[in-house]
This record gives structure tokens, C-alpha cells and sequence, in this order.
């Protein structure tokens, strides 16, 4: 992949604003690449970030054919940045175009697109507890057609957005609300692809949740709705007896969280076992009620760690771990976020460091 490199017109000095916020900022490139079926992927980019011009009739319009990965660039000691697991990005990235019934992405090149973009962006990586390079890869389904089938034509494209912590708060617990009424992913269904469908359909509930005081609602199974699957955007755990770190297991329906995974193999290493079941929220409540489940936490790129100081369910409120950030959600937290920033060693070989490219910060390569 020979990717273009197109100058810029902005190239005054990057400031950023304090505080930075999530999601809501985004740096001056973008990356662009386009498929057309018969000839591939072809005519790699990295040019100013300009609207997107899309034929009213563009099948992701209608359709909604598109998927996304997010993923971050961390500013390490040293001043380069480090990536955290991108190989998983790509992998989940082509699982999520299959399901789509969308072209995939060589891993290599989908790294590669992230790396060039990133080197080259290096400026607006923010400092500070919780602040990132948040990289947000997507494609979309172009082709100007009505009918219901799989697209043509396809534009991949990456936006970066300087990131502070996903909840303002940081990392302090949030309240999570057992969703009744919808359901975020069936079995067969979508949920377990990075597609965009999914959380057009949690927004609901969500606001719903919001407005009642929650931050987040907490999934349960479409058949049964009995069984946990995921807090909000996130992957869910819950420790038990301050030792057992449980998270649902992937039943489908869950989106496989790349954080999720890593805490996984994490949590053993700091002496915590881990155990992936299926759970009842009725006896999950009743064992938090009981003390015998002493923490929860969310899981995501976004927030990496979150408490959960409390669920409500039935117009009632159960509190966890005291309200209050537990031992086992902190430990983790440190030694997740120590290695993504490049503070503590990785023996799991999960960060790369990207090198600036100053040489062509300001435009023609
Ligand atoms: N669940 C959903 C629905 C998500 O959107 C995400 C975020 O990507 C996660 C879980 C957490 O996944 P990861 O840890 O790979 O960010
Ligand atoms: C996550 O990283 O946990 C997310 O779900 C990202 C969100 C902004 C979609």
C-alpha cells in the first residue's frame, strides 16, 4: 500500500483546549482509502480532513453497511507514542466487514494506515492522566443504490481525536441501570460486529437512563433477559470475594472487547483468578446485596477501567463495593494504563511505538 501524502493548508500550531473532552475534537488529517469491487483497495491518502461527499443514495445512508474500530495512541515517558494491540483492531475490524458482508483489510496495511496517520498527527497528542490519541477507523458502503444488497464500493477512512478521560469524572465509579425494555444484540444477530446499527438502537435506552441519573445501562440477553452481557458501550466484570475477577462469556451477542481480553490475561499475573460464565443479573444483585461480589467494573478502549458504584433495577438502587473505586477495578486499572502509556514494562508484547514523522509534519512526502 503506497499511501499519498497530501499537504495541508492549517498548519498553524496545535493548542488544545483544557479540558479536552471526549470525542468532540479532531486533528487536521484524516486517512482515506476506497474499494471498488473487480479492482480493490486503492488510492491510500492522508490529506486534510474535509467533508465527505456521499450520493444522497449511498447504500451506508439507507443501509447502514458500515463498521468501526477504536483504538488510541498513548504519549509514553520517552515522548513517542505507543499503540496498544492494533493487530486486534484489524482482526475484529475484518470479523466485523464479514458479518457486514463488507471487503476486509489486509492487517498489515489497516496498522499501517493507523501508523502513518498518527506519525504524522503526533503534535495533537494530549499529556495527562486518562489523555489519548483516540483513533477511530471506519468504513462505509458507497455506491449511490436503493437495493438491498451488499455495496460496491467502499471508503475506509481514519479520524483522530485528542481525547480526554470517556467519563469526565475519571476514574470514579458510575451508576448503571438494568436495561428492562431493550435489548442491545440478539444471538445471530449483529452484536458481536463494530457496526454502527448497534448503537443506533442502544441510544434509547440510554437516554432513558441518563435522564433517571444512570450513566449507563446494563445489557441483558434478548431470549431470557436474564442473563448479563455488557454495560453500555463496554464489557462488564464483577469480582468475587475480592479475589475472582468474572466476566460474562462471549455468547454472540457480546461484543469481544479487546480491554476485556487483556484483563483477562492480566488479572492472573497480579494474583486474581478469572472466570468467564454465564450470569444471572438476579443472583449477581442478590451476591452484591450479599457481599460476596465486592466490585464491578466496565471495560472499553475509551474508559479502559470504570467502576460501578451502583445498579438500579425495578426503581431500586443496589450499591456496590461501597460506592467507591475497589482494590481489585484500581489495581488493574494501574497496571493496564502503566503499560499502555509505556510507564511499566510489557511482557505481553501489546504496545509498538510509532516515531514521529516530523520530517513531513507540514505537508508534501
Ligand atoms: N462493547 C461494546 C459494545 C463496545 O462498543 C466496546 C468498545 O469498543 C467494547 C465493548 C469494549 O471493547 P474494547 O475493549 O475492544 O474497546
Ligand atoms: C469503548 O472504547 O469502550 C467504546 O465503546 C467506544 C465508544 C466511544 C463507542
Amino acid at each position: 500500500m503506497q499511501i499519498h501524502i497530501e499537504p495541508i493548508t492549517d498548519t498553524s500550531p496545535v493548542t488544545l483546549p483544557e479540558p479536552l473532552g471526549f470525542g468532540n475534537l479532531f486533528t487536521r488529517r484524516v486517512f482515506t482509502r476506497r474499494y471498488e469491487a473487480g479492482r480493490g483497495w486503492h488510492d491510500a491518502s492522508i490529506g486534510p480532513r474535509n467533508n465527505i461527499a456521499l450520493d444522497p443514495g449511498a447504500h451506508v445512508l439507507h443501509c447502514g453497511q458500515a463498521i468501526f474500530e477504536g483504538t488510541k495512541a498513548y504519549l509514553r515517558p520517552d515522548g513517542r507514542l505507543g499503540l496498544f494491540r492494533p493487530e486486534a483492531n484489524a482482526e475484529r475490524f475484518n470479523r466485523s466487514a464479514e458479518r457486514l458482508a463488507m471487503p476486509g483489510v489486509a492487517p498489515a496495511e489497516f496498522i499501517a494506515a493507523i501508523e502513518a496517520l498518527v506519525a504524522l498527527e503526533h503534535a495533537w497528542a494530549p499529556r495527562g492522566e486518562g489523555a489519548s490519541l483516540y483513533i477511530r477507523p471506519v468504513m462505509i458502503a458507497t455506491e449511490a443504490t436503493l437495493e438491498v444488497r451488499a455495496s460496491r464500493s467502499y471508503l475506509h477512512y481514519i479520524v483522530l481525536s485528542p481525547a480526554g478521560p470517556f467519563f469526565a469524572s475519571g476514574f470514579q465509579p458510575v451508576a448503571v441501570r438494568v436495561e428492562e425494555q431493550h435489548v442491545r444484540a440478539a444471538p445471530g444477530g449483529t452484536g458481536a460486529a463494530k457496526t454502527i446499527g448497534n448503537y443506533a438502537g442502544s441510544l434509547a435506552a440510554t437516554e432513558a437512563a441518563r435522564a433517571a441519573g444512570y450513566q449507563q445501562v446494563l445489557w441483558l440477553d434478548a431470549q431470557e433477559r436474564r442473563f448479563v452481557e455488557e454495560a453500555g458501550a463496554m464489557n462488564v466484570a464483577f469480582v468475587y470475594g475480592g479475589t475472582e475477577v468474572v466476566t460474562p462469556a462471549l455468547s454472540g451477542s457480546i461484543l469481544p472487547g479487546i480491554t476485556r481480553d487483556s484483563v483477562l490475561r492480566l488479572a492472573p499475573d497480579l494474583g486474581y483468578a478469572v472466570r468467564e460464565a454465564r450470569l444471572d443479573v438476579d443472583e449477581v444483585l442478590a451476591d452484591i446485596t450479599a457481599g460476596r461480589i465486592t466490585e464491578a467494573f466496565c471495560m472499553g478502549t475509551a474508559a479502559v477501567i470504570v467502576p460501578i458504584g451502583r445498579f438500579g433495577r425495578h426503581a431500586r438502587d443496589v450499591v456496590v463495593g461501597g460506592g467507591v473505586a475497589g482494590p481489585v477495578a484500581t489495581r488493574i486499572y494501574r497496571a493496564l494504563t502503566d503499560i499502555q502509556y509505556g510507564r511499566a514494562d510489557d511482557p505481553y508484547g501489546w504496545t509498538r511505538a510509532v516515531e514521529p514523522a516530523v520530517s513531513v509534519v507540514h505537508g508534501a512526502a
